[in-house]
This record gives structure tokens, sequence and C-alpha cells, in this order.
């Protein structure tokens, strides 16, 4: 966990750049945003954290928006953090129509972080989908760092939805980055669980350590994947958020637990995001 508190603070607007994402066959496309901020304070931030966003001094819609840091620079007395953005409704569409200067509600750093030590002596394995890949970019900085072998499983539905695909190529190497469209565009059509576990199948005998985040129904399918080869899995949740520090128990998830129930709710937002797959209760 991170050793300082959250902050709650006014950030600045770096880069605001929205782009789009057709699928083929599908007349819609998804929309995104690179948002670049900065905040004026040097801040430790780990990865898998994330921060609370809203752009300031609106009050539709009230609550701010659960970001998963992508990036982040360190400055003397500042820090440059980076999120990538799905644009889905009010809050998002709103975090889009800022400009480069505008002040921003930032809450930050929050959550727990990846446990990195995991991989020691052992493989690590991303798989994300979507915008899930934002969560996962300074887990593989760190990973390198330690000299674990990495490799990246990144998953969507068209090209343009491999969000920072083009960084984890320059990061990992294009060898280590393996991709799956469901329209065919990049990499293998289909899934992404499908070269995972044809790596598995191959790899049998390294230890193995997956890291994932992404939809629900991808890390449903991780999970049963990791069950299946016996590798811990840790998955970063995302669950509704309204104040991001424990107080409203919106973002409830059932864990494993011995009681007659056979299990108790956790917060996301304080005793994750991030939880082995072994420990919930779906
Ligand atoms: C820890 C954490 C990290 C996150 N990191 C990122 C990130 O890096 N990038 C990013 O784009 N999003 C991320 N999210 C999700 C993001 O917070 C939501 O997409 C956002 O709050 C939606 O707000 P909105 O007002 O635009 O949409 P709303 O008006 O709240 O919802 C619009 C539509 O999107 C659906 N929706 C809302 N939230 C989610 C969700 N979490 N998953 C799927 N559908 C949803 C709603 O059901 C509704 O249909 C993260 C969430 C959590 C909890
Ligand atoms: S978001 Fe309020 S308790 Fe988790």
């Amino acid at each position: 966990m991170s050793t300082e508190c959250p902050r709650d603070l006014i950030a600045t607007v770096e880069r605001n750049d929205l782009f789009a994402s057709t699928p083929q066959s599908q007349n819609k496309s998804r929309h995104y945003g690179f948002l670049q901020l900065r905040i004026p304070q040097a801040q430790t931030i780990l990865p898998g954290q994330f921060a609370m966003l809203k752009k300031h001094g609106i009050y539709e819609p009230l609550l701010r928006r659960a970001m998963a840091y992508y990036r982040v620079t360190r400055h003397d007395g500042s820090t440059s953090v980076e999120f990538i953005y799905q644009i889905l409704g009010r809050g998002t569409e709103s975090l889009s129509t800022m400009r480069v200067g505008d002040p921003v509600d930032y809450l930050g750093a929050l959550g727990n972080t990846y446990d990195v030590q995991a991989t020691k002596d052992k493989n690590a394995l991303l798989v994300v989908g979507g915008v899930g890949s934002a969560a996962v970019f300074m887990l593989a900085e760190e990973l390198l760092k330690q000299g674990t072998p990495t490799r990246l499983f990144i998953g969507g539905a068209s090209r343009g939805d491999l969000l920072g695909y083009d960084d984890f190529v320059e990061l990992l190497g294009k060898e280590n980055c393996i991709s799956a469209t469901v329209d065919g565009s990049e990499g293998e059509r289909g899934f992404v669980t499908t070269p995972l576990e044809r790596h598995l199948q191959a790899n049998a005998n390294k230890p193995t350590v997956i890291y994932s985040c992404g939809p629900d129904a991808m890390l449903h399918a991780t999970a049963k994947v990791a069950d299946k080869y016996q590798i811990p899995a840790q998955l970063s949740l995302e669950a509704p958020m309204a104040c991001g520090i424990g107080i409203c128990v919106g973002c409830a998830v059932a864990v494993k637990h011995d009681c007659a129930e056979g299990f108790v709710y956790k917060k996301v937002c304080t005793d994750g995001p991030i939880f082995w797959h072994e420990e919930l209760h779906w």
C-alpha cells in the first residue's frame, strides 16, 4: 500500500486528446480520451492505484469518477499523471470537455497495489482488455525493473481499442505483446483468453503469475483459465464508486470467508481494487 495519505487537490489539465475506434462491421464508435494532469505536489503512486476525478466547479455530475493511473512522471515539486478513459456517460463526457489549463478536482492516490513480489523467480502474464490496459502499464515497468520476464495479452473489439498498445510494444518488445481483436483487425481474431490458454499449454512447467484488468466477462474468463492451470491471478476490479475512500459502501464485493454465508463483503476502493482471484466469491 502507499505510504502516503490520499490528497484532495486541484490539478491542471496538461493534455486531453480525444480519439475513436470503429470496429469493422459495427457502425457505432467507441470514444476515448487520453488525459494528462499536473498535480502541484510530489506524490508516490503505485502500480494499480487509481484517482477520483471531476471537472472543477461543476455540480452535474456531482461525483468524481474512478480512473486508473496509466503513467506517472515525477518533477521537482509536482507530478504529471496520465489516464486513458472511455467516454460512457455524464462523468466521462464532462472529462472530455476539459481543455489545457483547466482545473480538475483530483483525489489520489487510492487503493492497493499489485503484489509484484509474487513473481520473484516466476513469469508474469498481463491479461487486459479495453481501458483495463491503463491499470497495468506501471506494473509492467515495475516487473521489468525487477527482472521478471513479462508478457502482455491485450484484447479489444478492434485495433483502436487496444489502448496503449504501442507504448507496451516499446516497453516489452513486440514479441512479448500478444493481441486479439474481435474483428480481427489486429492480432488473432477472437478473445484474448484463447492465445493466453495456448501459451499456458506450451509453457506448463514455468511458474507463472497472472495480473489482469478489464471488462467483467474477461476477468471471469481469466479466472477460469487461472483455475484450470492452477496459476495465481490478481484481478483489478471496476466497481461503481461514489466516494473512493471507504465511506459510501457502494463498491462492495463478496469475498470468500469461513462463516455461515461463505462470504463477507469488502470494499473495492479501500480493500482493492486488486484481489487474488481465489478470494472472490463469484
Ligand atoms: C478502480 C477503478 C479504475 C477505473 N479505471 C478506469 C480507467 O482507467 N479508464 C476508464 O475509462 N474507466 C475506468 N474505470 C471505470 C470508470 O470509473 C467508469 O467508466 C466511469 O465512472 C463511468 O462514469 P460515467 O459518468 O461516464 O458513466 P455513467 O453515466 O456512470 O455510466 C454510463 C454507462 O456506463 C456503464 N458503466 C459505468 N461504469 C462502468 C464500469 N466500471 N464498467 C462498465 N460499464 C460501466 C453504466 O452502467 C452505464 O450504462 C475505473 C473504475 C474503477 C472502479
Ligand atoms: S466507493 Fe465509497 S466505499 Fe468504496
